[in-house]
C-alpha cells in the first residue's frame, strides 16, 4: 500500500469507495495485435498514475508497469492524469525494402493506440503504442504546449514488470567503466542490477522477451535499474550539463520495445526495431554504397606485433599499405582498413583524444599514394577516426576529415571512441569541456551528426565504441555497422579469451538491436599470449551468424595464406541477404542460421555451438524445391577439440536438395560453414 493511501487510511477518510488494499484501477485503453496475439491495457491508477499491462493469448507478460518522468524544471509528471481526449487505434500493414540488410522486403503490420493524457496542471502527455504480433513499443509524446515547453528531463519513470515468476534473464550491467564490452552474465532476473539493453529474459513457461528501444534519436540511451521483485525502471544515461535529457516540446522519446517469443530464434526473426524507425532518408544510398568485406592493419596492432604510432614498428606505413591492397586485390576484398594511419597517436588509446589530427597522415605514411595505388587495383581504403571520445578534438575537424576522404576515394570510415564511461570530453554551450557518457544525449546527437556528414559526402560508417543501436540504419543507411558489444579484438590480448558461449549469447542480446563489426575470421586462433576459445570451421560460421553488411577478415594475410582451404569460404561468403532464417537455437548455447545471398541464388548456413558439443539435425528446405545444389560444408572434424584439436576441419562437397537432412556434429566452441551453389 502506497504511504498516501496509509496515510488516509488513518485519516479515516478512506472507506467506501476505494477497496481495503487501496488500489483502484480504471482502464481507459486498450489495443490488440493484428492476429490477436499481443494485447496492451492502459489504466488510470490509484492516485491518477498512468499504467499498462501486456498479454498474451490471455497470459499476462506485464504486469502493472507505471509510467512518467521526473523533471528538473518542472514538477514532475506522474500523477493525478485524466484523459484528454477519447484514445484512438489505427491499424497499419504496409512492406518496405532494406537497401542492404538480413532482409530485403520488410512486412511492417501492427495496431496503433494513442492516448491523450493530462495532469491536474493541465499539462499535456501523449502516448503512442504499436502492437505487433511479435512485440511492442511505446514511446511518450510531448505536446507542443505553453505549460511545458522546455522539458528538462531528470528521469524516465517507465517500468517494465515482468509478470511470470522465476525469470532468467542475459545481460551485461550499463554504466560500467569498460562501457558495453562486457561478458553475458545468466542470472534470475530478481538478481540483475543496472542492466544495458537489449536484455534478454526467459520466463518458466519459455516465453522470450527482449528488452530494448529504438529511434535512439536526441535523447538519453535507456538503461533498465532492477528495482524488485520483476520489476524494472528506465535509468537514463546521465549528462555532466545537468538533466539527462533537454529537449523543447513538441517531441517524441525513443520507443520502448519488447519482442516477445515462444523461442529465442523468435527473438531475432522480429523486425520491431527496424520497423519503429522512419523510414530511409538517403533515397540513393545504393548508388553509393554497397556491402563488402575488408582486410585491414589491425590484427597485428592488437597482437603487439605492429603499433599505431608512427616509430619503428608502426603498422601504416605506405609499403605495408600496399601489401594489404595487393593482398586485398588478389583475393577480392573491397576495402582495406588502415589504422594507426594519422598523427596524433602516441601510444596510449586513451590519452590520445587531445592530439588526433584527421586530415594529416604520420611522415612514413604517403596517403595520396596509397589512395592512388589502392584505386588502380579497383580496391578502397576504409579511413579510420580514432577520435579517443574527444569528440570536442573531432567535431571541429570532421568536415575537413571527411571531404579529404571524399577526394581520395575513401567511401567508408570507422570511428572510435575509447574511454572509460564518463570519459567523453565535449565542448558545452558555454565553451567549456564537459565529461559526458557514450550513451548520453550529447553522444545521440554527436553520432547523428557524423552520420549525417559523412553521407553529405556519400561515406558509410562503422563506429567502435558507439552509442548503442536502435535501429537508425533504416533511416541513415550510410550507418553500416558498429561495435556496441565484446568483439574479437579481445582474443588478441593478454587476457581469457572470449568464452564459446559469448558469441551465441551476442545473437540473441547484441545482434537484436543491429549489425556488429565483430571481425572474424582469425583462423589462426592465436591470440597475443592465448589461444581462441574455438575451432577454425567457428570462425568462418561467424560470417553467417553475426551479421553486419561490412565484414573484415581480420587475421593476417599470412595466416590466410597458410590455410588456403579454410579462407576459400571467407572469399565467397556475401555481406548482403535478401533472406534470413534463425533455423533452430537457444541463448547461450547455440544458433544455426540460414541466409540466402543478396545477388544470386545461393544459400549459406552457419551454425556455432556453446560450451557443448552438440549434433545438429538439420533439414534443408530453406532450398529452393526442385533444384540441385552443390554443397562447399566445412566442420568441425571429428577429432576437433576445443582444447586439443581445434584446428581440425573437414571440407567436403556434396549435390544437395531441399529435400536432404544433414547430420552436423559441432565440437565445444565448434562451427560448421555451409555455402550451397545452384548446379548448372
Ligand atoms: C578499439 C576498437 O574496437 C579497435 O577495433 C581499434 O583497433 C582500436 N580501438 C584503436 O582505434
Ligand atoms: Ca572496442
Amino acid at each position: 500500500m502506497s504511504k498516501r493511501s496509509l496515510q488516509a487510511l488513518a485519516a479515516g477518510i478512506f472507506i467506501l469507495a476505494t477497496p481495503l488494499a487501496g488500489a483502484t484501477s480504471r482502464d481507459i485503453a486498450q489495443a490488440e495485435s493484428p492476429g490477436k496475439v499481443l494485447q496492451v491495457t492502459v489504466s488510470i491508477v490509484n492516485d491518477g498514475r498512468v499504467a499498462y499491462t501486456v498479454s498474451r493469448q490471455g497470459a499476462k507478460v506485464i504486469a502493472e508497469s507505471h509510467l512518467g518522468f521526473i523533471l528538473a524544471n518542472a514538477p514532475k509528471l506522474d500523477r493525478n492524469f485524466s484523459e484528454a481526449s477519447p484514445a484512438e487505434t489505427s491499424s497499419h500493414d504496409d512492406s518496405w525494402e532494406q537497401p542492404w540488410g538480413e532482409w530485403k522486403t520488410i512486412r511492417n503490420h501492427y495496431t496503433q493506440l494513442q492516448v491523450h493524457l493530462k495532469d491536474a496542471k493541465g499539462r499535456g502527455l501523449d502516448l503512442d503504442f504499436r502492437v505487433y504480433d511479435d512485440g511492442l513499443g511505446f514511446r511518450y509524446a510531448f505536446p507542443d504546449q505553453a505549460a511545458l515547453r522546455r522539458v528538462e528531463i531528470t528521469e524516465e519513470l517507465t517500468e517494465f514488470n515482468i509478470a511470470e515468476p522465476g525469470a532468467i534473464a542475459w545481460w551485461i550491467p550499463a554504466d560500467e567503466w569498460d562501457y558495453n564490452e562486457q561478458l553475458y552474465r545468466k542470472q534470475p532476473v530478481t538478481e540483475v542490477g543496472l542492466a544495458y539493453t537489449p536484455m534478454t529474459v526467459r520466463t518458466p513457461s519459455a516465453l522470450h522477451i527482449a528488452f530494448h528501444e529504438a529511434a535512439l534519436v536526441d535523447y538519453s540511451a535507456m538503461a533498465l535499474r532492477h528495482v524488485e521483485g520483476q520489476l524494472f525502471r528506465a535509468s537514463l544515461s546521465p549528462s555532466a550539463q545537468g538533466p539527462a535529457v533537454v529537449r523543447t516540446a513538441p517531441f517524441n522519446t525513443p520507443w520502448r520495445t519488447m519482442i516477445v517469443a515462444d523461442d529465442a530464434p523468435g527473438l531475432y526473426m522480429s523486425h520491431l526495431e527496424l520497423n519503429l524507425n522512419e523510414p530511409n532518408k538517403l533515397p540513393d544510398i545504393q548508388q553509393w554504397f554497397k556491402p563488402f568485406k575488408y582486410v585491414g592493419i589491425w590484427w597485428a596492432m592488437h597482437l603487439d606485433q605492429a603499433s599505431w604510432g608512427a616509430g619503428p614498428r608502426h603498422g601504416a606505413t605506405t609499403a605495408n599499405a600496399k601489401k594489404y591492397v595487393d593482398f586485398a586485390a588478389a583475393n577480392g576484398f573491397r576495402g582495406v582498413l588502415i589504422e594507426g594511419w594519422n598523427t596524433g597517436w602516441n601510444g596510449d588509446w586513451f590519452a590520445n583524444g587531445k592530439d588526433f589530427d584527421f586530415t594529416h597522415a604520420t611522415p612514413d605514411f604517403d596517403l595520396e599514394a596509397v589512395a592512388a595505388y589502392a584505386k588502380s587495383k579497383g580496391v578502397h581504403i576504409i579511413g579510420h577516426h580514432e577520435t579517443g571520445a574527444n569528440i570536442a578534438v573531432y567535431e571541429p575537424q570532421m568536415g575537413a576529415a571527411f571531404d579529404l576522404d571524399q577526394r581520395l576515394g575513401i567511401d567508408a570510415v570507422k570511428t572510435g571512441y575509447v574511454a572509460d564511461q564518463g570519459g567523453v570530453q565535449a565542448r558545452a554551450a558555454d565553451g567549456s569541456i564537459r565529461y559526458e557518457w557514450h550513451d548520453g544525449q550529447v553522444m545521440a546527437r554527436h553520432h547523428l551528426l557524423v552520420v549525417t556528414e559523412a553521407a553529405k559526402r556519400h561515406i558509410g560508417i562503422d563506429a567502435h565504441e558507439p552509442i548503442k543501436d536502435t535501429g537508425l540504419r533504416r533511416t541513415y543507411p550510410n550507418w553500416v555497422s558498429r561495435e556496441g558489444a565484446r568483439g574479437q579484438e579481445y582474443n588478441a590480448w593478454g587476457q581469457p579469451p572470449n568464452p564459446p558461449e559469448h558469441e551465441v549469447d551476442l545473437v540473441f542480446t547484441r545482434m537484436l538491436s543491429g549489425p556488429m563489426d565483430y571481425t572474424p575470421g582469425v583462423i589462426s586462433l592465436q591470440g597475443k599470449k592465448q589461444p581462441i576459445a574455438g575451432t577454425v570451421a567457428r570462425q568462418l560460421a561467424l560470417y553467417v551468424v553475426l551479421y553486419s553488411p561490412v565484414q573484415m577478415a581480420a587475421d593476417l594475410p599470412e595466416n590466410y595464406a597458410a590455410q588456403p582451404g579454410p579462407f576459400q569460404f571467407i572469399k565467397d561468403v556475401p555481406t548482403d541477404w535478401s533472406d534470413t532464417r534463425l533455423l533452430q537455437g537457444a541463448v547461450g548455447e547455440y544458433a544455426v542460421f540460414a541466409r540466402k545471398d543478396r545477388n544470386s541464388e545461393s544459400w549459406y548456413l552457419g551454425a556455432i555451438s556453446g560450451a557443448s558439443a552438440r549434433t545438429l539435425a538439420l533439414k534443408l528446405d530453406f532450398l529452393k524445391p526442385g533444384v540441385k545444389y552443390t554443397a562447399q560444408l566445412y566442420r568441425d572434424d571429428e577429432h576437433a577439440d576445443l582444447k586439443a584439436n581445434p584446428r581440425a576441419i573437414s571440407i567436403e562437397q556434396k549435390v544437395l536438395t531441399s529435400k536432404d537432412s544433414l547430420s552436423l556434429w559441432l565440437a565445444s566452441g565448434g562451427g560448421v560453414a555451409i555455402r550451397f551453389v545452384p548446379r548448372r
